[in-house]
């Protein structure tokens, strides 16, 4: 088991109560557009649903406006031969430009933040899933190589504690074969210092907190309807602890002459 450090952040669409936060992911999706989105592709997001309601709520002609930054190639122009022409509400984002660099729009719901102890998945039951917070500790998880790294032969890649699938060197590896550090090398760059952008409703624009509303926003692309299914699951608990008491009481009566 390699060992990784995924911080526990405060989301606001966690617990049962929870909820995407609007501004949130109107400021993740800003992170998005002028950092990630150099690299990474959202294939599987559509424009029209970033007017949708418990995602960034974007009025329809700001939406329709946004799709329009992007080009689409369109088989059906020109007589079959095909043209690019701009992008409308129906449209998805485009796949990435960096071959290596994976599609983000399930990325949240791809990797886990919490695992085990010993996979037995309690600390998942205890803390959740943690895809937006693995997104975020590993926007957050580079730092300078640690000292086992090799100095002759230096590692491809960034250092990064939260990185668990990248390279790792020998010399950081003990005798009993355990990892002597966290994390591993991983081929993205660090993409934020914090101050990348500037925000419109003055929200802080520290490193953490960025990092925080783009993780937001891809939590949404990879559940936008979270918030529905939250609602459900509750609705169907208060009601089974509804149809309990009845039946509880039903049962009661019916055995009361007898008794
Ligand atoms: C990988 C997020 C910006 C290039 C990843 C992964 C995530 C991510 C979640 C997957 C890590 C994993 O496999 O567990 C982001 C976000 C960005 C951003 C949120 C903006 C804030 C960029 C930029 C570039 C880039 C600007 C290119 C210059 C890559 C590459 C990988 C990667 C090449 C594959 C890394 C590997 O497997 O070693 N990114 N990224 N990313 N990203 Fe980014």
């Amino acid at each position: 088991e390699i060992e990784t450090e995924i911080h526990d952040f405060a989301f606001s669409f966690e617990g049962p109560f929870g909820s995407f936060d609007q501004m949130q992911l109107q400021r993740g999706l800003q992170v998005y557009t002028e950092i990630c989105a150099a690299c990474h592709g959202l294939e599987l997001v559509a424009f029209r649903t970033l007017s949708d309601d418990g995602g960034p709520g974007l009025p329809e002609d700001q939406m329709r406006a946004y799709a329009e930054f992007y080009e689409v190639f369109d088989q059906s122009l020109f007589d079959g031969e095909g043209d690019f022409r701009l992008a409308t509400p129906a449209d998805k984002f485009p796949s990435s430009s960096l071959s290596n660099a994976p599609d983000l729009s399930l990325m949240a719901k791809a990797r886990a933040g919490f695992h085990g102890p010993h996979g037995t998945g309690i600390n998942q039951f205890v803390k959740g899933m943690g895809g937006a917070e693995y997104i975020a500790s590993l926007l957050t998880g580079y730092h300078d190589e640690p000292e086992c790294a090799p100095e002759d032969e230096p590692m491809d890649g960034y250092y990064n504690v939260a990185f668990a699938a990248g390279g790792f060197p020998d010399s950081c590896i003990d005798d009993h074969g355990h990892h002597m550090v966290p994390g591993s090398w991983i081929s993205m760059a660090p993409p934020l210092y914090g101050d990348d952008v500037v925000y419109a409703d003055g929200h802080s624009t520290d490193l953490e907190h960025v990092a925080e509303d783009v993780a937001a926003f891809l939590m949404w692309t990879a559940e936008p309807k979270m918030m529905a299914r939250q609602q459900a699951g509750l609705t169907g608990f208060l009601f089974l602890v509804v149809l309990s008491v009845l039946l509880y009481l039903t049962n009661k009566r019916l055995w009361a002459p007898h008794k």
